[in-house]
């Protein structure tokens, strides 16, 4: 079973094709990635600091048709010898994902392919399955520029919400704390750069929701405690200046969100008493994280399993790869699918009392 997977939905313009074995498997056996293009626009979006939709929009729809062509080159077939196609079909930048969703369709309809909308969110939250053996069902943390949450996840499509963001996601707080500290876009590997080295114990930030019961997450406060330390070292040590006091602020930053994914995530493996942790979205690349996680993990006793780095932040392959297990399972979606800029993985969660999952991006 080989999969075309194109995504869209932010600041990637991604294609990659994804080859599988047949039969729904529920621990593996895993895939193979035969191509994987990622055009990232970041000097389209730099000199704005932040992604500016309209430019994402035009950038993708100028790109898309290479990018699909080059993983298809690279994996050396036509689009006749695909299974599948695959696109994001939200929650995003709704001008990207409808660039992404129509090309798809187009694809699937002059080859007579099944076309399969895959949600974002669920492109991560499935990604580990890729390249790891990890059997349904497992808990996961999925943390990237516009959500925070923890899931339990059954199969595609079959999410349960145990916790969210009631603000900011993660992801948004790395890129923040950069765009004050002056380090670029995106944040999250700024920070980590910036980190290395740095005193995680000289700043002493405040950990919203800290030993507090549930899952949910709060990360606005956390935003105003790095601002505010800033604008206070200024007076007489301005921290832009001094590559020290940024280490340090950086290191004491990644230290406090990994305390509180640890906090978070403890509650979640006490309430779900899943066997295994995963950890998927774009936060999911930073190695300190990772450890964190790992460690909290090993004292409970469960396995911590993350994708591989390159897979963590955006990529076609993680919707390829939500096409090949939608494949197996028959649920094709129509041509007339509509891109949804909101799309959460747990539609019943607010019924059962669960925030809304909000975020300022999609
Ligand atoms: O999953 P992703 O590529 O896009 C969304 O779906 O949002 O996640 C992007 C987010 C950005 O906020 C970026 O700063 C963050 O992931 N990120 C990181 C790292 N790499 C990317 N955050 C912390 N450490 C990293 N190494
Ligand atoms: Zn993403």
């Amino acid at each position: 079973m080989r999969v075309l997977g194109i995504e869209t939905s932010c600041d990637e313009t991604a294609a990659a094709i994804v080859e599988a074995p047949d039969g729904a498997a529920s621990n593996g056996p895993v895939g193979r990635i035969l191509a994987n293009v990622v055009y990232s626009q970041l000097t389209e979006h730099r000199r704005f600091g932040g992604v500016v939709p309209e430019i994402a929009a035009r950038a993708h729809l100028e790109r898309i048709d290479g990018v699909v062509q080059q993983a298809l080159d690279e994996a050396g077939f036509g689009l006749a010898d695909l299974d599948g196609i695959a696109a994001t079909g939200g929650p995003g930048l709704i001008g990207g994902v409808l660039v992404g969703v129509m090309t798809a369709k187009a694809l699937a309809f002059a080859h007579d392919k099944p076309f399969l909308a895959i949600n974002h969110l669920e492109g991560h939250a499935l990604s580990v399955r890729l390249t790891e053996d990890v059997a349904f069902p497992y808990l996961l943390l999925l943390v990237s520029g516009g959500h925070c949450q923890l899931l339990t996840v059954r199969g595609p499509g079959d999410f349960t919400l145990l916790g969210t963001t009631s603000d900011d996601a993660a992801g948004e707080c790395f890129d923040k704390t950069a765009k004050l500290l002056g380090l670029g876009f995106p944040g999250g590997p700024a920070v980590e750069r910036a980190a290395a080295g740095g005193d995680p114990q000289r700043f002493a930030l405040p950990r919203p929701l800290w030993r507090k019961p549930g899952c949910d997450f709060s990360f606005s406060g956390l935003k105003t405690a790095v601002r505010q330390t800033i604008e206070k070292l200024a007076v007489d040590e301005p921290p832009t200046g001094d590559p020290r006091a940024i280490a340090d602020l950086c290191a004491s930053f990644q230290r406090t969100v990994g305390d509180v994914f640890a906090d978070r995530c403890a509650n979640a493996l006490a309430a779900s008493s899943m066997p295994t942790l995963v950890v998927a979205g774009g936060v999911a690349a930073n190695a300190y994280l990772r450890r964190r996680l790992e460690e909290l993990a090993a004292a409970h006793g469960v396995r911590l399993v993350a994708p591989p780095v390159a897979l963590c932040t955006d990529n076609g392959a993680m919707i390829a790869w939500a096409g090949v297990e939608r494949l197996r399972l028959g649920k094709v979606d129509a041509l007339d699918f509509r891109p949804r800029p909101r799309w959460p993985l747990d539609p019943d969660a607010a019924v059962r009392g669960v925030p809304s999952q909000v975020g300022s991006r999609p």
